[in-house]
């Protein structure tokens, strides 16, 4: 990447492409960020409230859809955008669950057309070597391991759910376009993110507020199914290093080397909270967590073998779980208002709908 670079950023006002904006304006100080997202329930402007005079100048975003081949083209036509990261998506596997079709739309069928507009611009322009199509994409892609091993870049791909089923299509189609048309493209398959920013749906930003609030904290069956955690902003890192120094074609696993069951997650997430806001052990809220119904098709254990782009791009994680965790709640507990609006309008739905029919586990 140029020292003057301008990039599309899809999905830019999300969880972590809101970080992604942020880190790219606050390191890359001749970059100029095109940020396109089309504001669903988990867009949100306010994660891009507070930029700096210098940053804000070097940041236009366009409200719009990733399916409207109209206004992509019209982008590409108005912007020589030298790479496009490409985070827009519907991302919440229990949302897919309960309403795949949004899932099929957005990233199968607008990842293809950005895909496609992409291409054909580049072509247009004499194909130039330095551009770059980063696809951000998931590990739920290579569906569920036993209690041994890791994913790795050649596991192969066996979604379980509507979302990873979904992400895998659109994997595949980028991949298609590396090898059938030479598009520099390039994927990247992380695990499970937390850190400020990110939608009280996800397992830790809920847990982390239904403790606050001495709220039931729902861990799904016996909470023993086990995630790799990462820092936010070590994954934005990793995305930078692919970006500017990956090998188009190439795909890299990102992960935090963090293994924890849901429920030793939510034990420390009691523990943290409950000492910053000065409880005592005896109002610990681990009494607070029930059990309830399972999320069907659960995948039980993911992990993440990061050899590669440690050893081909240098990077490791910057955080380790429990200093991750820890700046974490310190965001929530110091952003109430974000917190409010949030969980203002379409969210209640949602969790009525989500844990209303959940029963007690057995
Ligand atoms: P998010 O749900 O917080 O944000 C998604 C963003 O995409 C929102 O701002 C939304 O408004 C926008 N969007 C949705 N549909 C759109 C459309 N049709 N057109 C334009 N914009 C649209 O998601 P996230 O957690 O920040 O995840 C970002 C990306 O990273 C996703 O592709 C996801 O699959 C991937 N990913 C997420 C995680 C994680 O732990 N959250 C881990 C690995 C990979
Ligand atoms: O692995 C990467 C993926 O991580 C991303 O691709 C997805 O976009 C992201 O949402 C996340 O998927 P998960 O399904 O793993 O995340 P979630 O936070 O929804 O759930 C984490 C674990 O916690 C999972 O095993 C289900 C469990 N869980 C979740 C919620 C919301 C509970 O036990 N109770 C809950 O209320």
């Amino acid at each position: 990447m140029k020292e003057q670079s301008k990039i599309l950023v899809t999905g830019g006002m999300g969880f972590i492409g809101s970080n992604f904006v942020r880190s790219v304006l606050g390191t890359r100080p001749g970059w100029q960020v095109v940020n396109l997202d089309a504001l669903t329930y988990a867009g949100n402007p306010a994660n891009l409230k507070g930029l700096g005079p210098d940053a804000a100048s070097r940041h236009t975003f366009v409200r719009g859809d990733i399916r409207d081949t109209a206004l992509l083209l019209k982008l590409f036509f108005t912007h020589p955008f030298d790479a496009v990261i490409h985070f827009a998506a519907e991302s919440h596997v229990d949302h897919s669950i309960l309403g795949p079709a949004a899932f099929v739309e957005t990233n199968v069928l607008g990842s293809f057309r950005l895909l496609e507009t992409a291409r054909q611009r580049w072509a247009e322009t004499g194909s130039p070597s330095g551009f770059r199509f980063l696809h951000v994409s998931t590990d739920e892609v290579y569906g569920d391991l036993g209690p041994e091993g890791a994913f790795r870049e050649d596991t192969p791909y066996q979604p379980s759910s509507p979302y990873s089923a979904s992400k895998a299509a659109s994997d595949h189609f980028v991949r298609a376009y590396h090898r059938t048309y030479g598009l520099p493209a390039l994927v990247t398959n992380c695990s499970n993110n937390h850190g400020p920013f990110q939608f009280p749906e996800k397992l830790i930003p809920l847990m982390i507020l239904n403790i606050v609030e001495r709220k039931p904290l729902p861990v799904y069956g016996q909470g023993g199914n086990v995630r790799d955690w990462l820092y936010v902003l070590d994954h934005c890192e990793a995305l930078l290093r692919v970006l500017e120094s990956g090998q188009p074609g190439e795909t890299y696993n990102i992960g935090g080397g963090a293994e924890r069951t849901n429920l030793e997650v939510v034990h420390h997430l009691c523990d943290v909270v409950d000492r910053r806001l000065g409880r005592s052990p005896a109002q610990s809220s681990r009494a607070l967590i029930q059990h309830v119904t399972d999320r069907p098709g659960h995948d039980r254990r993911y992990a993440i073998d990061c050899a590669k782009i440690r050893r081909e791009l240098g990077w490791v994680p910057g955080h380790t779980f429990e200093e991750g965790i820890d700046a974490t709640v310190s965001w929530y507990l110091e952003n109430p208002a974000w917190v409010a609006h949030v969980r203002s309008g379409e969210y209640q739905k949602w969790m009525d709908q989500n844990y209303g029919g959940r029963d007690a586990a057995g």
